[in-house]
């Protein structure tokens, strides 16, 4: 005879069973490697024609090649890239992210594989020299970056938060400069560069690095094997140069799209 304990034990097991099948069968195991991103980040992660390329792009191509799937790229916003990895819509999330200690709790991230800055973004003829100046400015940031961090952090204390305009790309932050919206565009270094010289005549860009970042690609806290293979293959382009030969090409790309479609209109 079954005791009731016993019956009780059963069904919960088969049950935990069941549950745990089900999360088994995410996306993650199909033939897919399923990259999340924000594209519109040279040289990291931009579109060419209907195609989204750049230096994470690279990177995730041979981690999946290394895995024998096909890689398949999600552009979302950049609020979502994270998310996106937490909830198993996507297995990696590779977007120019920082490591942060915020997000350290959430995901786990791979070893880095670029040293970065934020820099001040001014129209011509603007009084800002440097990070000083920026209280009580009108500063424009993409949404749910490490700029908003920075400003938050440094600059920009709970009775000023309204000073802050989040917008969905850097480019869109500094169109609303030149239209006279915002004062100050903070922007990573990289994408900071290539607006910069996409519009040298319009635009000045101060060299003081505001913050030290490193970024890294973020995977589930639940998936060491694919933070081992991100590893190896982050390890491997860097010594052998494939990571400065992605960057350059991807800059050289960025640079010659963006002067066929300039940011300001
Ligand atoms: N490095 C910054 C951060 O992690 C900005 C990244 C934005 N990336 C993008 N693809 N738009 O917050």
């Amino acid at each position: 005879m079954i005791s009731k304990k016993m019956l009780l034990w059963m069904i919960v097991s088969s049950f935990a069973a069941v549950l745990c099948l089900s999360c088994g069968k995410t996306e993650r195991d199909g033939q897919n490697l399923i990259v999340s991103t924000e594209a519109t980040f040279p040289p990291y992660e931009f579109r060419s024609g209907d195609k989204i390329v750049g230096v994470d792009i690279d990177i995730m191509q041979k981690v999946a090649e290394r895995l024998g799937k096909k890689l398949v790229v999600e552009d979302t916003s950049f609020n979502s890239v994270i998310t996106h990895v937490l909830t198993g819509k996507a297995d990696a999330a590779a977007s120019g992210i920082t490591v942060t200690e915020d997000r350290s709790m959430k995901v786990a991230f791979s070893e880095p594989y670029v040293e970065a800055c934020q820099l001040i973004l001014i129209p011509k003829g603007s009084d800002v020299t440097g990070a000083e100046m920026l209280k009580n400015k009108r500063i424009g940031v993409q949404e749910g970056t490490t700029a908003y961090d920075y400003l938050r952090e440094n600059v920009i204390t709970d009775k000023t938060s309204s000073l802050i305009s989040q917008f969905p790309n850097p480019s869109l932050a500094v169109e609303a400069m030149l239209a006279g919206k915002v004062d100050v565009v903070v922007c990573d270094q990289d994408p900071a560069r290539m607006l910069y010289a996409n519009n040298p005549d319009e635009l000045i860009l101060l060299t003081e690095p505001l913050t030290k970042e490193s970024y890294a690609i973020a995977v589930g806290k639940d998936n060491p094997s694919l933070l081992n293979t991100i590893n190896e293959v982050i390890r491997e382009m860097k010594s052998n140069g494939e990571l400065a030969e992605s960057f350059r090409k991807n800059e050289a790309l960025a640079k010659s799209m963006t002067s066929e479609t300039p940011v300001s209109k």
